[in-house]
């Protein structure tokens, strides 16, 4: 199993393993952590999901498309590495990869 490294808002930081096939927001919101609101369920119609990258890791990512894209204009808080954690199909390929959950807008 692969792991995806999460920072909440607080600062903790926690490890979670997950078999392929989950998105990076259902991970966070299945371990509990639910400061990640993900209110559309991943319809990539909220951007609750919002997450930072971790630099090193960004260039790992699937490029995001221009409805991704659009929706992370809206946010107070986009950063170059932002993403929306339910665009995000992880996967084997994506072990180690970090992100912090973004500021509350
Ligand atoms: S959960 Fe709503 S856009 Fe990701």
């Amino acid at each position: 199993m692969a792991k995806l490294i999460v920072t909440t808002r607080e600062g903790e930081t926690r490890e979670l393993a997950s078999a392929s096939g989950q998105s990076v927001m259902e991970i966070i919101r299945d371990a509990g952590i639910d400061e990640l609101l993900a209110l559309c369920g991943g319809c990539l119609s909220c951007a609750t999901c919002h997450v930072l990258v971790d630099p090193a890791d960004f260039t790992r990512l699937s490029p995001m498309t221009s409805d991704e894209n659009d929706l992370l204009e809206s946010t107070d808080y986009r950063q170059p590495t932002s993403r929306l954690s339910c665009q995000i199909a992880f996967d084997d390929a994506l072990d180690g990869l970090h992100v912090t959950i973004a500021p509350d807008a």
